[in-house]
């Protein structure tokens, strides 16, 4: 078929570097992600993890190995139905002027006010839009209301939502949440049973993962869940540690 069923993840001896640099940010990376599961990424700031988030929807295309999805090759779908089956949620949630509604409807016009809300409460953002001066309606972005940035995070996260994705991807999305909402969000992201890919810096987090990929300089430092990394990886105890 040519979309994603099921929503298996594998990086075969993935390297890459940027098209303008030929220094490489990705070294041989292996793992292999099942459906349904979560993988936490951590390293410190430049180690490669937004990098490597982008090989899965070919933002970016791999400079040596494979990124397979259900087991085939991600260049051999047509690119449209691949992100079709991906939500990425961006580093920098982006907003555009519009209203609440259109911002979480962006990229799946068909949606229904039922699905936007429904994606809104699983997002963690509902109660906040019902306060807003136009509830759904408000104007956001540009001229529009003021959202803070984990507002923001979490109408990006609605907007990945309501795609209803195999592949969720979130590109550090929790940082601004607090502990209890995020808690929330997880909770809620797992009635999905989509794949999850998240980017954190959070241990807390990581250790509810399937599994935990730790990069270092654009390398696999570890690898295993978070038990498996206490007993593997020094560089993950001083995280802990930390
Ligand atoms: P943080 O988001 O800061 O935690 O870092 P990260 O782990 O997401 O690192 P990222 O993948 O963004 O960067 C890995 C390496 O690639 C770094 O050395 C960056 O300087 C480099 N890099 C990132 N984006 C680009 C780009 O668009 N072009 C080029 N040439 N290099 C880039
Ligand atoms: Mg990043």
């Amino acid at each position: 078929s040519l979309t994603i069923s099921k929503g298996a993840v594998e990086f075969k001896n993935v390297s890459f570097h940027y098209p303008e640099s030929d220094v490489p940010v990705l070294r041989d990376l292996s793992f292999s992600v099942q459906p349904g599961e979560t993988l936490a990424i951590l390293g410190s700031t430049g180690s490669g993890k937004t990098s490597l988030f982008q090989l899965v929807p070919r933002l970016y295309d791999v400079t040596e190995g494979e990124v397979l999805v259900d087991g085939k090759n991600v260049m051999n779908y047509p690119i449209e139905k691949l992100r079709k089956g991906i939500g990425v949620v961006p580093q920098e949630a982006v907003l555009f002027t519009g209203s609440i509604t259109e911002n979480i409807g962006w990229g799946k016009e068909d949606a229904t006010s039922d699905e936007i809300i429904s994606a809104a409460v699983d997002a963690q953002i509902h109660e906040t839009v019902e306060k807003l001066p136009n509830q759904y309606d408000t104007r956001v972005g540009q001229r529009g209301v003021n959202l803070s940035g984990g507002q923001k995070q979490r109408l990006s996260i609605a907007r990945a939502l309501v795609r209803k994705p195999k592949i969720l991807m979130l590109d550090d999305s929790t940082s601004a949440l607090d502990l209890k909402t995020e808690g929330k969000l997880l909770k809620a992201l797992r009635t999905y049973s989509c794949t999850t890919f998240i980017i954190t810096q959070k241990i807390s987090t990581a250790m509810e993962a399937d599994h935990i990929l730790l990069l270092d300089d654009g390398t696999v430092e570890a690898w295993g869940t978070h038990e498996e990394l206490l007993n593997t990886s020094p560089l993950y105890v001083k995280i802990v540690q930390s």
